[in-house]
């Protein structure tokens, strides 16, 4: 990292380990944002119908490649979707053909397109054995799903009651609870020892979870894991900021149409990709922690999932920009975060 009088931060490329991509038109119209600014990506596979083949998920990094300028660097790196049956030689095959880069565990109905998710982590067994095997990463939406959960306790739930013993059971698994929201999180990465791990976004280093309520209900403020009280929030902000490799950047940018989210039963997700490093870096600014964004955004990640760092640097100038209300995505009007604001930090691109 390197950072002047001119206040212009230059940093190796940064990687985002969570994100939704999307299919189709809306993938065209949102991929182009992520490549942008990312070298690589861990792409989640809750399409309809899920990524839980080789062969679907090649045809979808194919498309994703389609979806981008030829120009463009950007590496896509592929999950697996498990459910109750999928079969651990179709992980370990897509795994050794270098295909699945990691398997995403969504605990059955816990979000967008999670309906084909795992009912029960013992139904997976063996192929969480393959997995601790071969030494090859499982990405965890970290929630129990029971409506007798109050919505705010699901994530400190899921670490008590699946997390732990999973952990038990499986001591040498690589796994990164994706998107954490609580201070109980945080805890308990950091008593676990390294081979687990947690991905951040920037909303929930951004918002508590006042934003879905502020004058009104605020569907644009509203993901899953929701954000939490603001403890939760100065707890992420500290992990962020901490210089510890255990966390780093996952935006979990999940674009919803507008209509989609402005609805009666409106979609879970928060669409930051188009300004990702700016919000992370207006964080870092307001923490005093500019020296550590490397670390989190281009450093810790790579070094988790076995991968050298980016050989490329970007550049971040403070200069305020201004955040679009919307962002056409094809025929699909999105709303980004951060809409309407205007953010310290400006993304200038390749240093
Ligand atoms: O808010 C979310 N949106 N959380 C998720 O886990 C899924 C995502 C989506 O795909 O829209
Ligand atoms: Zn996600």
């Amino acid at each position: 990292m390197q950072a002047n009088s001119e206040q212009r931060l230059v940093i190796r490329r940064p990687d985002d380990w969570h994100v939704h991509l999307r299919d189709d038109a809306m993938l065209a119209g949102v991929a182009v944002h992520t490549a942008k600014q990312f070298g690589r990506a861990i792409v989640m596979p809750n399409l309809s119908p899920p990524v839980t083949t080789v062969d679907q998920a090649e045809s979808y990094r194919s498309r994703i490649l389609a979806a981008l300028p030829a120009d463009s660097h950007f590496e896509p790196l592929m999950t697996a979707y498990l459910t109750d049956t999928i079969s651990a030689e179709e992980i370990a095959r897509g795994f050794g053909e270098n295909v699945f880069a990691a398997c995403k565990l969504y605990p059955a109905n816990a979000t967008t397109n999670s309906d084909h998710g795992v009912t029960s982590v013992s139904l997976i067994s063996e192929v969480l054995e393959t997995m601790q095997r071969i030494d090859m990463p499982l990405l965890i939406h970290g929630e129990v799903t029971s409506p007798d959960i109050d919505v705010f306790d699901r994530e400190a739930v899921f670490i008590d009651t699946v997390l732990q013993p999973l952990r038990r059971d499986f001591p040498e698994l690589r796994i990164v609870l994706e998107h954490i929201t609580t201070k109980e999180a945080v805890d308990f990465v950091l008593a676990e020892g390294e081979n687990l791990a947690a991905t951040i976004t920037p909303h929930h280093l951004e918002i508590n979870r006042n934003a879905m309520f502020d004058g009104g209900l605020r569907p644009h403020m509203y993901c899953l894991p929701t954000a939490k009280r603001e403890l939760h929030r100065q707890a992420l902000r500290g992990a962020a900021t901490s210089g510890n490799p255990k966390f780093f950047l996952g935006t979990d940018s999940a674009p919803h149409a507008i209509a989609d989210k402005e609805s009666d039963c409106g979609c879970a997700g928060i669409f930051n990709a188009p300004y990702a490093l700016e919000a992370y870096a207006k964080v870092f600014a307001e923490e005093g922690a500019l020296d550590q964004l490397e670390g989190f955004a281009s450093l810790h990640g790579p070094a988790f999932y076995r991968l050298p760092a980016n050989e490329a640097t970007v550049a971040l100038e403070q200069q305020s920009i201004d955040v679009p209300e919307c962002v056409q995505a094809g025929e699909t009007v999105l709303r980004p975060f951060h809409a309407g604001a205007s953010l310290p930090w400006r993304f200038v691109g390749a240093a």
